[in-house]
């Protein structure tokens, strides 16, 4: 099973609207129309309407880093899926670790957001990772299990829509990058649970990316592992120095 390397840049609660208009400029005319890799950005929510005119002529996916499970009504403050779609957004970033550890969602909530954002007909990436307390107690595999689980949510026929990126919170902005043995037998239990949720056609076919301190460097050998479909990159996503020779390390 072949799969078609993603790299995704999360620009997290980054930049201005003029420097993420460049930046996404930057990003349309290094990715191109590549077909042997998939790009996608993650602007903050304000911005995406500025991103999207500055990703024309390219395929760059334009994707929203959350949003709120209901359609719409009295959600002061939040986003509907629907609203996103609207925006031209084609993806949704779910469970993100910051997200998860300093906004304090919870599996369920996640689990919702997946249905709805699949039901308005957007694609979910799902991040999933371990703390470092986790895996000092050799709890990995078993947190992975656990936020997998919002899988659950995904019909028959929606799969192809859905990919996962595996983060683990220890190696996020710190500099710290799993080795490619390490994100690889993760990512290899990590397709085998999917495979237990969706079966095992879905599971040989979605995009499993790793993220967590992913530059230039360390791009190439973290792709080269089998169970590695793509790079997740935050701070190295802000500056196309840094982000242009991770796409090229995805079609090299
Ligand atoms: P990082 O962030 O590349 O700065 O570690 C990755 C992420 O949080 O998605």
């Amino acid at each position: 099973m072949t799969r078609t390397p993603v790299i995704a840049g999360n620009w997290k609660m980054h930049l201005t609207r003029r420097k993420s208009s460049a930046l996404a400029r930057d990003v349309a005319a290094h990715h191109g129309h590549a077909e042997n890799r998939r790009c996608v950005v993650f602007p903050t929510f304000v911005h995406l309407d500025h991103v999207r005119r500055n990703l024309k002529n390219s395929n760059v996916v334009l994707g929203a880093q959350n949003c709120w499970p209901k359609k719409e009504g009295a959600f002061t403050g939040e986003i509907s899926p629907y609203m996103l779609r609207d925006m031209g957004v084609q993806v949704v970033l779910l469970g993100h670790s910051e997200r998860r550890h300093v906004i304090g969602e919870e599996d369920a909530l996640i689990a919702e957001k997946v249905k709805l954002v699949l039901r308005a007909k957007l694609d979910v990436m799902l991040c999933i990772g371990e703390t470092l307390e986790e895996r000092e107690g050799n709890r990995t595999f078993e947190v992975l299990a656990r936020q997998l689980k919002s899988l659950k949510m995904v019909k028959p026929g929606q799969e192809g829509r859905v990919s996962v990126a595996y983060e683990p919170v220890w190696a996020i902005g710190t500099g710290k990058t799993a080795t490619p043995e390490m994100a690889q037998s993760a990512h290899a239990e990590a397709r085998s649970q999917i495979e237990g949720i969706l079966g095992a056609e879905a599971a040989a076919r979605m995009p499993i990316l790793y993220g967590g301190s992913v530059k230039a460097g360390n791009a190439a050998e973290l792709l080269s592992q089998p169970d590695v479909d793509g790079a997740l990159v935050g701070g190295a996503a802000l500056t196309i120095e840094q982000f242009g020779p991770i796409l090229d390390a995805a079609s090299a």
